[in-house]
């Protein structure tokens, strides 16, 4: 198949990992005061920082370091212990549109992420409202 992935080419064009640090600081600041979503996540949100980080760098075409050390994404699987439905959704969304705003060197990709994440997310849901 020859499917074009602009999301595939985004580390390229970023050109290091800085600001996909910056990226997780900001939606993490975001989570922290999200009545909704904060009680999904552990106490300590380094891990979290760490995971969310490397598998968008993975993703966008970055080192692999992430499956390296969780192994396959199987993002759907991880997700079940957490209750996922629209509102959840939006919430996180809601949070990721924000930190993507903060961080300049995004602006470029903006668009191709707010898709890949709307999809990405609506695919995450897992029960109903
Ligand atoms: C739809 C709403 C979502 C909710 C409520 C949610 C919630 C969570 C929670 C509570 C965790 C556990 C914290 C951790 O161990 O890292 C987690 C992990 C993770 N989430 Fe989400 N998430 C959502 C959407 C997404 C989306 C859209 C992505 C990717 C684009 C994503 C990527 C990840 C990653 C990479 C991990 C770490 C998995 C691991 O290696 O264990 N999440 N998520």
């Amino acid at each position: 198949m020859n499917t074009y992935d602009p999301v595939a080419s985004i580390y390229k064009s970023v050109g290091m990992e800085e600001p996909f640090y910056k990226l997780v600081e900001q939606f993490y600041a975001g989570i922290e005061k999200d009545e909704l979503l904060r009680p999904l996540y552990p106490k300590d949100l380094a891990e979290p920082k760490r995971n969310l980080a490397l598998f968008l760098i993975q993703r966008t075409g970055g080192p692999g370091t992430y499956s390296q050390e969780r192994g396959h994404p199987r993002m759907r699987a991880r997700h079940m212990p957490f209750p996922i439905g629209v509102k959840e959704k939006d919430a996180w969304m809601r949070n990721m549109t924000a930190a993507l705003n903060a961080v300049p060197e995004f602006a470029a990709h903006k668009d191709v992420l707010v898709e890949f994440f709307e999809n990405f997310a609506t695919f995450l849901i897992n029960k109903p409202d």
